[in-house]
């Protein structure tokens, strides 16, 4: 059992540098929880904060309904897993996860069942006579969790785990902390700056930016509904798409967004409750548009969903083209940005050639420019 809360905590470090600020959470028992957000904002210093490495200036921190701003890091029952390794070198992978359960005295054959139980969960069985020096990355990474595994805690606080591997070991290692954590059926928090382990691993996604938590949601919640600019473009890849517009009420009760020095696409159309709203705030001023790479259509694809008649009017030429092979990614020059869609692999638009381009509105966002705000769900 682990209920974790923190209380308007902020770290300040000095009069001019914050770790975090106001920081409000609750981690529920068995979440799988990830920080996530760009270098610097805050991530380290509230999970140290939670193990008890770092001293809260102000707010509080509960742990299983205890005021824990005061608790040593031993009292409170975390493991934590750093992206170096920590491994004893002279000890051999048996040796490094027995440790723990060593310092606490407990039997032999104990300690024997518990290394062999948590090196067949991790599938490290074979080499457990071995020392970390004839481990590859994957492999002492995975001897790193079975050495906090193994002393089960009440939760674990993993800082970027994953960030020394390559990119197949780490899409590989997602998928096995993911099984690990349904296995484990404990609290797992888990930070990191890349947004895509941060959509594929969390129950509960923490967005930060300067020390200040932007959004708390599940993955898919906040893809779908990101409350503000910074939020809408953190999430994804390619980013979400944003272009400068201004509003204009037409006749038909249908809200025009004119694209302001648009190259590529130059008015598209929100239809309905949404249009309304936006005419009746923002009719002849600015906007900002986000659509998705994903949400932006060729003609064959368009007609299919029915959106033919939004908009199209290309003028300018592919820039790049990336061919990953379930999808391929055209690239044009919009705005003085890159303007990312992403289409099936059937699409043969080459570099130099043109295309017309159809934006599902109905997925669209609309962001106040000065707030930043997304108008549809703050
Ligand atoms: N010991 C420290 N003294 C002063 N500033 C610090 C200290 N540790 C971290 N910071 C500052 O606090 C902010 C948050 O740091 P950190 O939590 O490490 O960010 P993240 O893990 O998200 O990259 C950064 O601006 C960082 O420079
Ligand atoms: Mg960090």
């Amino acid at each position: 059992m682990s209920e974790i809360a923190l209380r308007n905590v902020c770290k300040q470090f000095d009069s001019e540098h914050y770790g975090v600020k106001d920081f409000n959470l609750d981690i529920h028992d068995k979440e799988f929880v990830i920080f996530v957000g760009p270098s610097g904002c805050g991530k380290s210093t509230t999970l140290r904060i939670i193990a008890g490495l770092e001293e809260i200036t102000d707010g509080e921190l509960w742990i299983d309904g205890e005021l824990s701003n005061y608790l040593e890091p031993k009292e409170r029952g975390m493991s934590m897993v750093f992206q170096n390794y920590a491994l004893y070198p002279n000890m051999t992978v048996y040796g490094n996860m027995a440790y723990a359960l060593k310092i606490r005295k407990l039997p032999k054959d104990e300690i024997d069942r518990k290394v062999h139980e948590v090196a067949k969960i991790l599938e490290i069985e074979q080499l457990l006579d071995r020392r970390p020096a004839a481990l590859s990355g994957g492999q002492k990474q995975r001897v790193a969790i079975g050495s906090a595994i193994i002393r089960k805690p009440k939760a674990f606080l993993m800082d970027e785990p994953l960030s020394n591997l390559d990119a197949k070991l780490r899409a590989q290692m997602r998928v096995e902390l993911v099984k690990l954590h349904k296995q484990l059926d404990t609290t797992i928090i888990y930070v990191t700056h890349d947004q895509t382990e941060a959509m594929t691993l969390g129950t509960k996604i923490v967005v930060m930016k300067d020390g200040l938590i932007q959004q708390v949601g599940a993955p898919q919640s906040i893809y779908d509904n990101p409350v503000n600019l910074f939020v809408a473009g953190f999430l994804g890849s390619p980013s979400m798409n944003f272009f400068r517009c201004t509003v204009k009420a037409e006749e038909n009760n249908r809200t025009a967004l004119l694209l302001d020095d648009a190259k590529t696409v130059k008015k598209v159309y929100l239809d309905g409750t949404r249009g309304k709203q936006i005419a009746d705030r923002y009719n002849g001023r600015h906007v900002i548009l986000g659509i998705r790479p994903e949400d932006i259509y060729e003609l064959d694809e368009a007609k299919k969903l029915g959106i033919e008649n939004e908009s199209a009017d290309v003028d300018e030429p592919v820039v790049n083209r990336e061919m990953l092979g379930a999808e391929v990614i055209l690239y044009f020059d919009e705005q003085g940005k890159t303007l990312a869609v992403r289409l099936s692999p059937e699409n043969q638009t080459q570099v130099g050639e043109k295309v017309s381009l159809y934006f599902d509105m109905e997925k669209a966002h609309v962001f106040d420019p000065e707030t930043e705000e997304n108008i549809f769900v703050s």
